[in-house]
């Protein structure tokens, strides 16, 4: 053996040492004062499970996704991710939202029709949020570009072809104009002072901004149940001056939207344009902490263990979906890693499916008959892999 290889065996047997000392015995009780040292009491939960609504895919390994990054930036603020598909009923719908501490809407390509499946299931969700914050159980919502949209659309029932009007603003790191609310919010009142003046500034462009669409801040004033809910927080010029909204949160409930995307410079390394220094790392860290703490204040919980287990997104592996098709796309804009769920154009059926276990396609799965009929072959997903995110414009 070389003497780094013992190094190493020695270095594992130390560490298996600490390990055993540091853990105390299965049957030992921890007392009340010991467990009140690490629990404050103005929690409710330490343990946050934050659903993330799925968003549809076609011609994908999948029937419907999730980018990664949105499940990484619930991790990085103490949380747990949990896949809502939208396609869910409303009783597996009502299940999951009882147990959930928070909700994030994610970017993505869907049409926000109001009658949409993606709408209807996100306004269930929503009302569900309101019931439970209006009797003092904290829910918050984050929501990101097209969530950001949703929210707007779900408090307003306001047509996507009124509220929404063409910016120029896909792949575009830029600055936020700070509003007058900005500084007493909870989304921005504990921001460090040099990242205020530095999300402002044009030398440092933090603020990823990547979509089609936005809304003026003079909307609030044409639909005054916008300025009803939210409070806008900063606006945004898109690259021909066009100004939008670039955050909100909400006047009343802890509902919190970015048109920009939070979640991408630490997780994201595919779009050329993604920010990656320490500050936008450090913004993407404030907005999940400020969320995540909303979150910690909720008070519901799984009905058992297996269900908190079944629930979580960790049964399904993600895919390294910028593998498959950066190669032959030089401009990859997709997620680097993502969560595929159920097989392609495939309702879900059956217990399993509730469980979050047979969540489509998986590496370990070959060819052949699931319960569900027959799973993708290797070559087949690769194929959908290349033909997917290649397409899309990379609006997740
Ligand atoms: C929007 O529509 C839904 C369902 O059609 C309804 O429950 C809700 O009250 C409406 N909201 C507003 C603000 O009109
Ligand atoms: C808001 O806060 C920042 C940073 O703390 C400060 O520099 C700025 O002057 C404040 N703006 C207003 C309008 O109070």
């Amino acid at each position: 053996m070389t003497r780094a290889a013992w190094a190493l065996v020695a270095l594992v047997a130390t560490l298996a040492a600490c390990a055993e000392g540091a853990r105390p015995a299965a049957d030992k009780q921890i007392s009340a004062a010991e467990k009140e040292g690490y629990e404050p009491k103005k929690y409710k939960n330490l343990k946050p499970l934050i659903g993330v609504l799925t968003q549809p895919c076609h011609e994908c390994p999948g029937k419907s996704y999730i980018a990664a990054g949105y499940v990484k930036w619930i991790e990085m603020g103490g949380g747990r991710a949990v896949p809502i598909r939208f396609y869910a009923t409303d009783s597996e719908l009502r299940r999951l939202f009882k147990s959930l501490n928070g909700l994030v809407f994610p970017g993505g390509l869907t049409w926000l029709w109001l009658d949409s499946p993606y709408v209807i299931a996100a306004r269930k969700l929503f009302n569900w949020a309101l019931e439970a914050n209006d009797a003092g159980n904290p829910f918050p919502i984050h929501g990101t570009c097209l969530g950001f949209q949703l929210l707007h659309i779900l408090a307003s029932n306001i047509s996507r072809n009124d509220l929404l009007v063409d910016t120029d603003s896909v792949a575009h790191p830029t600055t936020l104009i700070w509003q007058p609310a900005a500084n007493g919010s909870r989304l921005f009142g504990d921001l460090a002072p040099d990242l205020h003046d530095k999300l402002a500034d044009p030398k440092f462009n933090i603020a990823l901004q990547n979509h089609m669409y936005g809304i003026p801040p003079s909307f609030y004033q044409r639909w005054p149940v916008l300025a009803k809910w939210y409070k806008p927080l900063s606006t945004t010029l898109d690259r021909n001056g066009i100004e939008y909204i670039s955050t909100m949160e909400g006047v009343k409930y802890p509902f919190f939207g970015t048109q920009w995307h939070p979640e991408k410079p630490p997780y994201e390394f595919g779009m050329e344009e993604v920010p990656h220094s320490l500050d936008a790392i450090r913004v993407s860290q404030h907005l999940s902490n400020v969320f995540m703490e909303a979150a910690r204040m909720s008070a519901h919980a799984p009905e058992s263990k297996e269900e908190e287990l079944a629930m979580q997104i960790y049964s399904t592996p993600p895919i390294f979906s910028a593998r498959f098709e950066v190669m032959d796309e030089e401009n990859y804009d997709g997620p680097d890693i993502t969560y595929y769920f159920d097989t392609p154009d495939r309702p879900p059926h059956g217990p399993d499916d509730d469980e979050g276990e047979d969540s489509g396609p998986t590496a370990s799965q070959g060819e052949g008959e699931g319960e569900d009929g027959p799973l993708l072959s290797q070559a087949e997903r690769e194929r959908l892999h290349r033909r997917f995110w290649s397409s899309q414009g990379g609006f997740f």
